[in-house]
């Protein structure tokens, strides 16, 4: 028994030593990657406070606010692709380098998603708030009641109604919506990591979900785990497309314990994907999914089903976007 109890203590201590090594401060300087050519924009936002030693936390928040509040952006916040009844319900999580994540589900009325997640996270002793409990939430702490329908996507919305046709499309945004001024796409989820001057990691994902989705249908980007994971001794990872995939194999979670054996940040991705196509290659082949990593060293990657999925990444040494491997 002695024996098991000094075992038990040195692997806890030896734990804690591990992580005393990987919160030292970052090698690379600070980083910050998101999903899509719009990520640019928002990871612009979020080296505001990482250029300046700011918190990784604190530039999740900032730099992902700005895809949801830029109307011309139809799959994020506020001007957001409706429901199948016409109501705009957004999904957010964050999630911080202590294990401490908030989430809200299937809200409405809200431009920013993520700062009500954020309240989730440090004000109540839950993970996540869904529905009208979200929204109670957020009126209770300041936030206001506004109209997110905005004309363009009432009209698209309409345009739908005509054949209320329900199929998730590969990169459907993209071949229904013209191209954003400047020539970005217009697409699905900003899932944003970044890791901090300290070395410390955090990430946000923020999305109105599936256009045309069942009113109450919750995708992976709220879901801890699915579309968002961050484990500060390994590395984050995020995802973006077809949520339901994501969700049945806990992506973004599977992707940081590969991570954690030793897998590179693209490596890990890849595999995710893999499961993917593994799990149901019939669903696989049709729609996207698209997964981004970055891990303790600063180094990231990502990887997709289909052609089409960009990234955006920002630190001391670039500020570019890139393309996805795919694998079909
Ligand atoms: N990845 C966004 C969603 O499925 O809702």
């Amino acid at each position: 028994m002695a024996t098991r109890r000094k075992f038990l203590r040195q692997s806890l201590m030896g734990g804690a030593a591990v992580f005393a090594r990987v919160s030292g401060p970052a090698a690379g300087g600070p980083i910050v990657v998101s999903t899509w050519d719009f990520g640019k924009s928002a990871n612009a936002g979020a080296w505001e406070v990482l250029g300046k030693g700011g918190r990784a936390l604190d530039a999740v928040e900032q730099g992902v606010r700005i895809p949801e509040a830029d109307p011309s952006i139809q799959t994020i916040g506020y001007g957001g692709l409706p429901d199948r009844d016409g109501r705009v319900t957004l999904d957010a999580c964050i999630m911080d380098d202590r294990y401490n994540c908030g989430s809200v589900m299937c809200l409405e009325y809200i431009k920013h998603p993520i700062s009500v997640a954020r309240l989730v996270m440090e004000k109540t002793p839950h993970i996540i708030l869904a529905g009208d409990g979200a929204l109670q939430f957020a009126l209770a702490n300041g936030f206001h009641k506004e109209n997110l329908l905005t004309d363009k996507s009432k009209k698209d919305y309409e345009e739908w109604l005509k054949t209320s046709h329900y199929s998730p499309e590969v990169n459907i945004e993209n071949r229904l919506h013209d191209p954003m001024p400047g020539g970005a796409t217009n697409h699905d989820t900003i899932g944003m990591l970044a890791m901090d001057e300290q070395g410390n990691l955090s990430g946000a994902c923020t999305t109105s979900g599936l256009a045309y989705k069942m009113h109450g249908r919750v995708g992976d980007s709220p879901v801890i785990g699915a579309g968002l994971y961050v484990d500060n001794e390994v590395g984050a990872a995020t995802a973006t497309g077809v949520g339901e995939e994501v969700i049945r194999i806990v992506g973004s979670h599977l992707i940081v314990e590969l991570m954690r054996q030793g897998l590179s940040p693209e490596a890990a991705c890849r595999e995710g994907i893999g499961r993917i196509i593994r799990r149901g290659p019939d669903r696989a082949k049709d729609i996207q999914v698209g997964f981004l990593a970055l891990n303790k060293k600063g180094e990231y990657g990502a990887y997709c089903l289909q052609q089409g999925f960009t990234y955006a990444v920002r630190s001391e040494k670039e500020d570019r976007i890139y393309k996805g491997k795919s694998i079909y």
